[in-house]
């Protein structure tokens, strides 16, 4: 079996990137920069952690020894963003291609490079950097997942639930999105592309919203919030939707009925 490295595996989607490499039967090394305790949520058994920092280069060459094949979940949030996107990957890149790894699988976002917003330009200078890499390059484009949509309705003061208005999502589960992912790890779809994927459904913030205060229970009233900013924009411009590419995955709310939200 080939030897897969998961970078960021300690994430939202690297945590499920790395449960299903397991289950698929690869020997999975895992990088971030603090390596998770044994009795943590982000500790899956079976794989190796390893501690190495895109930014810095510290331990990327010592994880990327004998990695056959190598899967992009990292992140960052704020500024770090375009050094863990930008820089980051290009000393992933170089260092990987020193070592002899064969191919590179990038987790991305929908669209990407048609929004002005910060995160989204560093996002896609990631993307061209592995375009431009010498490693066979698969690159997933996944909608938003569950648990960010999730996240916004989570964010509202006492008494309100936001629900960005003239906005629709079409959320993915990240069971799903690693499944896919781990299909492309296998050499699966074409190579030196992109593949595009969204959840199995689009529906309004305010149709999401309701499911998830139904599910959760919270109290207040959902409220109509005009997000300003690019990324507003982006979304009211539904090129966060990729309705054609809808998977028939696990749907916004069965996942919450499933989950502690
Ligand atoms: N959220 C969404 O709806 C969505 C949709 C589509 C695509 N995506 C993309 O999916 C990717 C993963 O998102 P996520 O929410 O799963 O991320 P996350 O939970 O924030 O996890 C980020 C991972 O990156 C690691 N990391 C951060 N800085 C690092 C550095 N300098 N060197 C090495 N590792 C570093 C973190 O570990 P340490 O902090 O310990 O280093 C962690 O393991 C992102 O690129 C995002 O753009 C997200």
């Amino acid at each position: 079996m080939p030897r897969v490295l998961v970078v960021g595996g300690t994430g939202l989607a690297g945590r499920a990137v790395t449960a299903a490499a397991i289950d698929r039967g690869h020997d999975v090394v895992v990088a971030s920069r603090r390596v998770p305790d044994d009795d943590s949520a982000e500790f899956v058994p079976g794989a190796d952690y390893r501690s190495a920092d895109l930014v810095s280069g510290d331990g990327l060459e010592e994880v990327l020894d004998g990695v056959d094949v190598l899967v992009d979940t990292s992140n960052g949030a704020g500024r770090a963003a375009s050094h863990v996107f930008a820089t980051g990957s290009q000393n992933l890149l170089h260092t990987a291609a020193r070592f002899g790894v064969r191919q590179a699988v990038l987790l991305s976002i929908v669209n990407v490079d048609r929004s002005a917003y910060r995160y989204y330009r560093a996002k896609a200078a990631q993307e061209r950097n592995y375009q431009d890499s010498a490693l066979e390059t698969r690159i997933v484009r996944t909608t938003q997942f569950h648990e960010f949509v999730s996240s916004i309705f989570q964010r509202g003061g006492l008494g309100i639930i936001p629900a960005p208005a003239k906005t629709s999502f079409q959320p993915i589960a990240v069971t799903d999105v690693a499944s896919i992912l781990m299909d492309a790890v296998e050499g699966r779809g074409a190579a030196n592309a992109t593949r595009t994927v969204g959840g199995p459904r689009v529906e309004t913030s305010r149709e999401l919203a309701k499911q998830w205060k139904s599910a959760t229970g919270a109290r207040g009233s959902i409220v109509s919030t005009r997000l300003g900013g690019a990324l507003g924009a982006t979304w009211r411009a539904g090129d966060n939707l990729v309705p054609r590419d809808a998977i028939d995955g696990v749907g916004y709310s069965d996942w919450l009925s499933s989950s502690v939200v």
